[in-house]
């Protein structure tokens, strides 16, 4: 079976290539892969705030930028100097946010999905109460480019990628209905009131893409720019959606996944890296087949270690699973940049990295 390659007392993070038959049921489409990985471990940490949910690199690969709880944006500046503010969410923000207290959320913002366009340099900011917001590479107030689409408020933003070439942002509103606290409600109830978007920075106009979506969260743009991935978190799938071509506006499942989706980050090499919060449970109540609950005894026998995260081929076939270690941790975006895997979590206060 898998071959443990490196295993840490930080996250516990185990990149394992693993032959997925005992583990989880979409191993089919599994490619066998051994990876000689995950070789040094850094942890990039928040001191008052926590939850770095995701990381973006600006146009001369510097940063991480990640967006806190409390509504700042943060830059890594290196081992010397640490985490230094970036941008604030709003202009007239309060400094008393700056905590981790979530029951401040709806007054203070809560950033989620960041992603630069490098041509312009400008950092958009999903924020999850306060809409598609922008800002300079200078950094500091961000500005609000949209909070509603036909007439309908967001009430829970949070995936965003850049289109590099056209400029177009496209963007997730997870759901109509419930907000961030309550996110395990949305996935519970089925709720399907999430919307896919675009924003055009040359109109100011935010067109919706997709409405009735189970929880899409992370975006990503394929490499030629042809279509869209967003994770569906309520359906544990990755939809791709097509922008260009005979196909336009279709839509189609790109992967089944082990676990809830969250952020999607495209690689060099035209890959994607999909965090998973947990992995997948049975939320019909009690409706567990026999199959299933073989799987499950299975899997809790050979390792109390669950999936974090999966690497997609440009087809959607999984590549390699990164399992948590036996520790439980919720993950929420993994980017591969400057030869190293960063991982980002809503819960954590760190950021963690692995060199390749
Ligand atoms: C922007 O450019 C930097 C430096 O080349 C690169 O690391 C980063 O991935 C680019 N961002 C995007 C979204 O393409
Ligand atoms: C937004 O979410 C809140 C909290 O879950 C809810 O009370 C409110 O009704 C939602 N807004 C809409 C328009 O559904």
């Amino acid at each position: 079976m898998g071959t443990k390659l490196c295993s840490t007392a930080s996250l516990g993070l185990v990149l394992l290539s693993i032959m997925l038959a005992l583990l989880l049921p979409f191993s089919s489409c599994h490619e066998e892969k051994a990876i000689d990985k995950l070789e040094s471990v850094e942890r990039l940490v928040l001191t008052t705030v926590a939850g770095p949910e995701s990381l973006a690199f600006d146009r001369r690969g510097e940063g991480p930028y990640t967006g806190v709880s409390g509504g700042r944006i943060l830059k890594w500046q290196g081992k010397g100097c640490g985490w230094t503010g970036f941008a604030v969410n709003a202009g007239n923000r309060k400094e008393w946010c700056d905590t981790s207290d979530v029951s401040l959320e709806s007054m203070c913002g809560r950033p989620l999905g960041l992603q630069f366009h490098n041509a312009t340099g400008v950092l958009y900011v999903a924020d999850a109460y306060f809409g598609l917001l922008a800002v300079g590479p200078k950094g500091g107030a961000a500005r609000r480019l949209a909070a509603s689409a036909d007439g309908g408020r967001f009430n829970f933003t949070n995936g965003v990628d850049v289109d590099q070439g056209t400029g177009e942002v496209y963007f997730t509103d997870s759901s109509t209905r419930y907000q961030r606290p309550d996110y395990i409600l949305s996935v519970i109830t089925g709720d399907s009131t999430g919307r896919l978007m675009k924003y055009d920075p040359r109109t100011r106009k935010v067109t919706v893409l997709r409405r009735g979506l189970p929880f899409p969260n992370g975006v990503a743009l394929s490499g030629d720019g042809n279509f869209l991935l967003f994770a569906e978190t309520g359906s544990c799938r990755v939809v791709k959606h097509w922008l260009r071509g005979p196909r336009t506006g279709a839509m189609e499942v790109f992967a089944e996944l082990p676990g809830y989706p969250d952020n999607i980050r495209r690689t060099a090499r035209g890959e994607y890296w999909i965090a998973l919060n947990r992995e997948k449970i049975n939320l019909n109540g009690g409706g567990i087949t026999e199959d299933e609950k073989a799987t499950e005894g299975e899997a809790a026998a050979a390792a109390a270690e669950h999936p974090v995260a999966v690497r997609l081929s440009r087809e959607g076939k999984v590549l390699e699973v990164l399992l948590d270690g036996g520790e439980s941790t919720s993950v929420s975006e993994v980017a591969e940049e400057n030869g190293a895997i960063w991982i980002g979590s809503v819960e954590m206060p760190y950021v963690e990295v692995y060199k390749l």
